[in-house]
């Protein structure tokens, strides 16, 4: 009989449209995978400067070294024109990670070419964009060399975790696989690093914001949280998992009838901007951009109300040595993007009248 593993694996490539699909622990795992099958004499990952820190360290626990490019501002995803520039005067780049920041469809058809002509790994992340759609209306995750998937914490299907790794490419499946086999076990001091990282990190952050330099205390992360990244899934996990896929189109949705409401009523709001998306893409959050003099009392004031906002994500160059080389000024882009955007809840803990109350505390503030 055919494993739970195995059938999740199955059913999730059907849905995407891959060839091939493995589980892993977590989203993390499966980048780490996906870096590691980079061609190792070049070892510079290129990344979006704006982005998740795990992309980031899960680059150096691959033994690789992650270079920036600065983002879009219409969509905080990927410079095509940028990443081109660098693989052309750069070598030593192996490989492209393209993230659907906050469920935005990077430029994919177009990196596709880029990477394709430069003979560099194209990794397609989207785990803030699962279900989500491009322009060509197909589902977001065909076009990467490898996409990876995460089904962790706040993502559109989070079931506690998991995550997945996907191919067309038969040799990359096969050593996908391998590797696969090489993972251990979620780490018994897991619990202890999850807390610990959780102590550290918020911390961390806010003495970065005040003195940059403050920021190499990140360089000690990816050593010492290494556990935390790299373990195989469980049976449990793929269960969970099968059952959630089924639920996508709802999931998804739901959650697009809830950023229309705050679309709609935060439309008339002169220090507010969105991004220009025209229904693309998944709906991940609400993200939105607001004055940088005002960003902070609009968190806070959506906060004392008891209710939820993010200012994710933070400009990472400057949290890792190569980075910090390449200079903040390379990074225009992603060094104003974070300090206007907010990002509200859409998920199912939130409800019309829940999002029309966030909606009047924004606008009482501004
Ligand atoms: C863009 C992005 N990529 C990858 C990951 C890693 O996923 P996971 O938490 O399942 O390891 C995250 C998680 O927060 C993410 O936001």
């Amino acid at each position: 009989m055919i494993d739970a593993i195995k059938r999740c694996e199955e059913a999730l490539a059907k849905l995407l449209g891959r060839q091939y699909c493995i589980l892993t622990g977590r989203g993390a795992t499966a980048l780490w995978m996906a870096y590691s099958l980079a061609d190792e004499t070049r070892p510079k990952i290129l990344l979006p400067a704006m982005v998740c820190i795990s992309p980031m360290f899960t680059i150096l626990n691959a033994g690789r070294i992650p270079v920036f490019a600065d983002v879009l501002e219409n969509d905080a995803t990927l410079d095509p024109k940028i990443v081109e520039k660098m693989l052309k005067n750069d070598a030593k780049i192996g490989a492209v990670l393209a993230v659907h920041l906050y469920g935005h469809p990077a430029a994919m058809e177009e990196l596709a070419l880029i990477c394709a002509k430069y003979d560099v790994l194209l990794i397609e992340d989207l785990a803030q964009a699962l279900g989500g759609i491009d322009a060509k209306k197909s589902l977001l995750g065909r076009i990467g060399n490898l996409s990876i998937v995460s089904f962790g914490h706040t993502k559109i299907l989070d079931v506690g975790g998991g995550g997945a790794i996907l191919t067309d490419d038969e040799q990359l499946a096969l050593r996908i696989q391998e590797l696969s086999q090489q993972l251990p076990d979620t780490s018994p001091h897991s619990d202890n690093l999850t807390l610990i990282y959780r102590k550290l990190f918020y911390p961390m952050w806010e003495c970065g914001q005040i003195d940059s330099s403050f920021y190499q205390l990140f360089d000690l992360f990816p050593d010492l949280f290494h556990d935390l990244y790299c373990y195989k899934i469980t049976k449990e996990q793929a269960l969970r998992i099968e059952a959630a896929l089924g639920h996508l189109k709802n999931e998804i949705a739901y959650r697009r009838s809830l950023g229309d409401v705050y679309l709609e009523e935060l439309s008339s709001e002169r220090t507010i901007s969105f991004f220009q998306l025209t229904g693309l893409g998944a709906p991940w959050r609400f993200t939105f951009r607001v004055d940088a003099s005002k960003r902070n009392d609009v968190l806070e004031g959506i906060r004392e109300q008891g209710l939820d906002a993010s200012k994710w994500y933070p400009c990472i160059t400057d949290w890792t040595p190569s980075g910090r080389a390449q200079k903040i000024e390379n990074f225009p882009v992603a060094q104003k993007l974070e300090q206007e955007v907010v990002n509200l809840w859409v998920s199912r803990d939130y409800s019309i009248p829940k999002v029309k109350k966030v909606v009047q505390t924004i606008k009482e503030i501004l």
